[in-house]
């Protein structure tokens, strides 16, 4: 069974996809975690995104792993955990510019399908109703207030050690997010048959156990 949970930035869908998949004992994944491992990759090897030989070369030789240790997802970039850098500010500003290159797509869609199909998972991103599994047995769309997900994105980084000013959070949310929607290539965007979940007021559990529920109605018409 695959589920799909697409929203914009730092809506909580990591934290809810892995507390929903914990709950159900399904497997997750964090496909925005693996546009980030790419940006890392392609800013510390300074790879020209104008160039596409070079972009196509850097790509196919690509050593990027998804481990689960403890039922966490752990990333890996040329054998070397990448799991807290791939957080970096400087990775969060280049992003959604590399994530809009059609052959970045292309290879993570692939690997994203690989990683996921027959099994089941908790899939979130951005395209992933849309785009990666848009036949889904079940799709959430999460969206929450932009200034309650600054205080969020806030907490999160403090918990990394790092401290940010609060409205910079906030323009730098809302520019990642009109990039994510404006893109040509699979842009952030709701599919007319996904659950819409505002988080904005909600408790992380009432967020979560809604998500719980919702799936296991399916699970019992499946049985
Ligand atoms: O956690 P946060 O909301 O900051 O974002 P993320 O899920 O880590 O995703 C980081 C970036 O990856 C997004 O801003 C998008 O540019 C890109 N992304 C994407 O293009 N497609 C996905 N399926 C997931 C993420």
């Amino acid at each position: 069974m695959i589920i799909a949970i697409d929203g914009p930035a730092a809506t909580g869908k990591s934290s809810t996809a892995k507390a929903v998949a914990e709950k159900l004992g399904f497997m997750y994944l964090d496909t925005g975690a693996m546009y980030r491992a790419v940006t890392l990759a392609v800013l510390e090897k300074d790879i020209s995104l104008t160039h596409v030989y070079t972009l196509e070369s850097f790509l196919t030789s690509l050593d990027l792993n998804i481990h689960y240790i403890e039922k966490t997802l752990m990333i890996e970039l040329d054998q070397l955990d990448v799991t807290d850098r791939i957080r970096d500010p400087e990775v969060t500003a280049k992003v959604s510019e590399v994530s809009a290159l059609p052959a970045v797509r292309k290879t993570m869609v692939k690997f994203q399908r690989k990683l996921a199909s027959g099994k089941d998972c908790i899939v979130e991103g951005r395209d992933i109703g849309t785009v990666v599994f848009p036949n889904a047995d079940l799709k959430f769309y999460m969206i929450a207030d932009a200034s309650i997900r600054a205080e969020r994105r806030k907490k999160d980084l403090l918990t990394l050690g790092k401290n940010k000013d609060i409205s910079e959070l906030e323009t730098e949310i809302k520019n990642r997010d009109r990039k994510d929607s404006t893109r040509v290539h699979s842009p952030l965007s709701k599919s007319e048959d996904s659950i819409i979940i505002d988080t904005s007021h909600l408790d992380f559990y009432e967020q979560v156990n809604m998500i719980v529920e919702k799936i296991k109605t399916i699970q019992k018409g499946k049985t």
